[in-house]
């Protein structure tokens, strides 16, 4: 197996593997630590069923279901984002389906507004369109490690409100169930936090960030917007151009990640998406946890 990185701070394509197969522990040690360390591994070719990425993924660490009351899942191992129906069809892109997959596009880490956030995400790709759809990613490592001794102190003790509400807010009202609200409440986590592994800090930012605890809310998301910028700055970024069978996994904890536009009024997008199981870790690491 290769792992190359793929930009100065984020993302290393994996070659010379075939990970429809059970991964002996070598491997996955290796890819385990090249995700901390590149926050998205980059796989091609790689034709998996369902099945056989719930096994990979599981190889990764423990497997977290989907909400039963999202959107994209019914609470089993697959959440799918498509913009196709259950008839084939593409969905217009004004239906609310596709609306609440728009928030995709606001740069976030998933499951943010989870208690226990998701540690890490793996994408599959079914469908591509022939042009736009890409996927970036960036970094929330390198950017912490380079802000400026002073910002580090001022924010090294702030805890920050995330919800889904807040991120769907963005695209449209009444994006949500009612049921989906509620089993969805705001959360706070850390500002920064560590990734055990490698005793990195990462920022934790995105479009579920609503409010810095104890901080007026101007104030609060001014600096939650000052940060994401700072994070996603074009030498922080990976950009991925899909093709159809590429596996990606990326690690929540040390990137941010956004869909890119396509015309989805004309063109089909299927992605499937299995998550990896955060720790009570953040908890402890946060000043205001309730
Ligand atoms: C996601 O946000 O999980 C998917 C991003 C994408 O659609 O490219």
């Amino acid at each position: 197996m290769r792992i190359t990185p793929l930009t100065a701070h984020i993302g290393a394509a994996v070659e010379d593997v075939d990970i429809t197969a059970p991964l002996d522990e070598t491997t996955r040690t290796s890819l385990r630590a090249a995700l901390c360390r590149r926050a998205v591994l980059v796989f091609r070719n790689q034709a998996l069923t369902d099945a056989q990425q719930v096994t990979f993924t599981k190889a990764l660490g423990p497997l977290e279901p989907t909400i039963p009351s999202d959107p994209i899942g019914d609470g089993g191992p697959i959440g799918v984002l498509t913009n196709i129906d259950a008839e084939g069809h593409i969905i217009p892109p004004d239906d609310k389906r596709v609306l609440y997959a728009v928030a995709n596009t606001l740069w976030h880490s998933d499951g943010a507004f989870r208690r226990v956030p998701l540690r890490g995400s793996v994408l599959a790709a079914k469908v591509i369109p022939p042009t736009g759809g890409d996927t970036e990613f960036a970094s929330l490592t390198a950017p912490y490690a380079l802000l400026p001794a002073a910002r580090k102190t001022e924010i090294a003790d702030l805890a920050v409100e995330h919800s889904m509400a807040h991120s769907r807010a963005q695209i449209a009202p009444d994006l949500m169930s009612e049921e989906f609200l509620n089993a969805t409440p705001p959360v706070v986590h850390p500002l920064v936090r560590t990734v055990a592994e490698t005793g990195e800090r990462a920022l934790l930012v995105g479009s579920y960030a609503g409010k810095i605890i104890g901080w007026p809310s101007e104030k609060g998301a001014e600096l939650l917007r000052e940060l994401l910028e700072w994070c996603t700055q074009p030498q922080f970024v990976y950009c991925h151009r899909w093709r159809t069978d590429d596996l990606l996994v990326y690690d929540n904890r040390c990137c941010l990640h956004r869909g890119r536009a396509w015309d989805r009024a004309a063109h089909a997008r299927v992605l499937h998406r299995t998550t990896l199981a955060g720790d009570d870790s953040l908890k402890a690491q946060c000043p205001s946890s309730p």
